[in-house]
């Protein structure tokens, strides 16, 4: 989108002629979806549904929109991920907001708030456990679902706290969350147990973190990607002191990436207080989820 005035009428700057413009600019510079990227920024730029751009093609931007739009490509043609731009991702049916203070919600994760819903059915007042909250988008899609569940959510994280409490508020959960910042169980009071514990734990080995996307790498929070060395070092603190913060029969859910199932199922059965260790597939038949029963 060259920053100068239209000479001609041919030269207007239509919802059309950005899209057409912007969509291969974007994609020469490594987005892999363009298309959709262009469409949620100028839908953004022109604070309207992104439906409503196909029903206003001839339209022209006001010097505002485009001064906005311009903004917007130049940055994400720098690799800023889309939804730190336009502030916002959708997760679990739900809205939620984001900075660059919390990883953007993935769609991998529904499939731990999937299983963690299913637990919980049959109890009537169950308490659970977010560890490492981040925008809030598990412990909040919970307390949604669940209505009577006592929801606490834990982040080492202040700035990511402030994100996940706007959060909590716009889905009209807040006062049924308590949010603790600290490392993994320590803003706990001794002997406080839950129903069931879940954890999207950063698990990215530390030295795959350069291999990641520009996006990821050189945006997302290190401190939501990096898992050590082997990228297990947080899971592995995590199953070693979550036993004391489990009721009997209380579920642990972690999120891990597909390579990690086999380790992360081994190191529950060698810590001795966990039954029924069970890995569970996302949408893309990926290992994504273990879960695991304290013994009772
Ligand atoms: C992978 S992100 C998950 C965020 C969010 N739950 C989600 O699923 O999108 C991991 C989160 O754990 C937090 N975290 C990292 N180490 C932690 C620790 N030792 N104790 C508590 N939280 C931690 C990070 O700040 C980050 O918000």
């Amino acid at each position: 989108m060259p920053d100068t005035p239209p000479t001609s009428a041919g030269d207007v700057w239509t919802v059309k002629r950005i899209l057409d413009w912007t969509i291969p600019h974007l994609k020469l510079h490594g987005s892999e979806s363009p298309r959709l990227d262009a469409e949620i920024l100028l839908a953004h730029a022109r604070g309207c549904p992104r439906i409503q751009l196909y029903t206003n093609y001839d339209q022209p931007l006001t010097d505002t929109q485009r001064a906005t739009m311009r903004d917007l490509v130049k940055r994400r043609a720098a690799a800023e991920p889309v939804a730190y731009l336009v502030g916002h991702r959708e997760f679990f049916g739900l809205d939620f907001r984001v900075t660059k203070d919390v990883l953007i919600p993935r769609p991998d994760t529904e499939t731990l708030v999937v299983d963690a819903i299913e637990a919980l059915k049959p109890q009537a007042a169950p308490r659970v456990l977010d560890v490492g909250t981040g925008s809030g988008c598990i412990a909040i899609s919970l307390a949604v679902n669940c209505p009577n569940a006592e929801v606490t959510a834990i982040d080492l994280s202040a700035a990511a706290f402030d994100i996940a409490k706007v959060n909590a508020e716009t889905h009209n959960v807040a006062s049924r969350i308590r949010w603790l910042c600290g490392d993994l169980f320590a803003p706990l009071t001794a002997g406080e147990q839950f129903d069931l514990i879940a954890s999207n734990p950063p698990y990215i080995a530390a030295a795959e973190i350069e291999s990641l996307s520009a996006d990821v790498r050189l945006h997302e929070p290190r401190l939501a990607l990096d898992g050590g060395s082997d990228g297990l070092d947080v899971i592995r603190r995590l199953i070693a002191a979550a036993p004391p913060h489990m009721a009997a029969n209380g579920k642990l859910l972690i999120e891990i990436s597909g390579e990690q199932a086999d380790a992360v199922a081994q190191l529950l059965a060698a810590n001795g207080h966990y039954d029924d260790i069970v890995v569970r597939k996302d949408l893309a038949k990926q290992p994504r989820v273990v879960r695991a029963v304290r013994k009772g």
